[in-house]
């Protein structure tokens, strides 16, 4: 192969691979959305009795993980399980089960 287009193959491999980059998935986001799972389901579809989260907008998710938090929502889980989290974050992890809506 002419050197030129070893170089140029190279650069059409990194390009690829930046762009691919640009479009995965928050990785921290999914990384902080990974204890939800054990009840919600991967997808946010739960299985058993525990409500599925998949069909909520990330605002809804938001509001009713603030809502946790505050106290104002009561809950048997989700209160203790949305102190552990920033606001920051929250929002974070509700943008991205909104991203796995289908
Ligand atoms: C130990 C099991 C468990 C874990 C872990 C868990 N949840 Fe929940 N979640 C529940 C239960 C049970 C409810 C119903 C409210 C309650 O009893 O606390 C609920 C309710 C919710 C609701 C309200 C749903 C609705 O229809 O109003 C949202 C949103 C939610 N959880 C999001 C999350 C997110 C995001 C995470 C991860 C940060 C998470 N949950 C982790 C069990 C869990």
């Amino acid at each position: 192969m002419h050197p030129d287009l070893r170089y140029l193959s190279v650069l059409i491999v990194a390009a690829a691979m930046w762009s691919g980059a640009a479009h995965s998935t928050d990785l921290r986001a999914a990384i902080l959305a990974n204890p939800c799972a054990g009840c919600h389901g991967m997808d946010g579809v739960s299985p058993g009795t525990i409500p599925s989260i998949n069909q909520l907008s990330a605002d809804a998710i938001v509001a009713a993980l603030k809502a946790f938090k505050s106290g104002e929502r009561p809950g048997t889980v989700m209160d203790r399980i949305a102190k552990g989290y920033t606001d920051e974050e929250i929002q974070r992890i509700a943008d991205y089960f909104q991203s796995l809506k289908k």
